[in-house]
């Protein structure tokens, strides 16, 4: 079992979006059972608030549904739930070890350091430019997910 958790500041935009795009895309490739994939914030500011409608627009474009997601804070005890805690920014990486107090099993990664375009994802919160959001997740997802099939090999 491979388990990813995805993480941004508020678990409203980006990170849902990285849950359902990988989910989405493990499950074009009939690999379902093989994965656990979810989503957390570092802030608990929207904390049990549903999917920001813009990122759930624009989920929508590409036939993705996000229903049933509401924003989880990362806690100290996500450490050793996940193999895999993908971050946003570097800013989110910060953050995630600080709540995890380190990475001593090297677990935490930015997203887009899989593809040979390695960035920060912006926040869209602030951008408004959901479109270059799911672009950029899209990209990071499909990187990690062939990086993961060759790790299967
Ligand atoms: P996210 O975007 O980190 O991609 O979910 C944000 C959503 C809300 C806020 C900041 C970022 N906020 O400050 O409320």
């Amino acid at each position: 079992m491979i388990k990813v958790l995805f993480v941004c500041l508020g678990n409203i935009c980006r990170s849902p979006m990285g849950e359902f795009v990988l989910k989405d895309i493990v499950k074009r490739n009939n690999m379902e059972e093989l994965f656990i994939i979810k989503s957390a914030g570092t802030s608990n500011e929207e904390l049990g608030n549903p999917v920001y409608y813009l990122a759930k627009e624009k989920l929508m474009e590409h036939g993705i549904s996000c229903e049933g997601k509401y924003a989880e804070t990362l806690n100290i005890f996500d450490y050793d739930k996940y193999d895999y805690i993908l971050a946003m920014e570097r800013k989110n990486v910060v953050d995630i070890k600080r709540i995890f107090e380190g990475d001593i099993n090297n677990k935490v990664y930015r997203l887009l350091d899989f593809t040979n375009d390695p960035h920060d994802i912006k926040d869209p919160w602030y951008t408004r430019d959901f479109e270059s959001t799911y672009e950029d997740i899209l990209k990071g997802c499909l990187a990690f997910f062939e990086y993961i099939k060759l790790k299967l090999e």
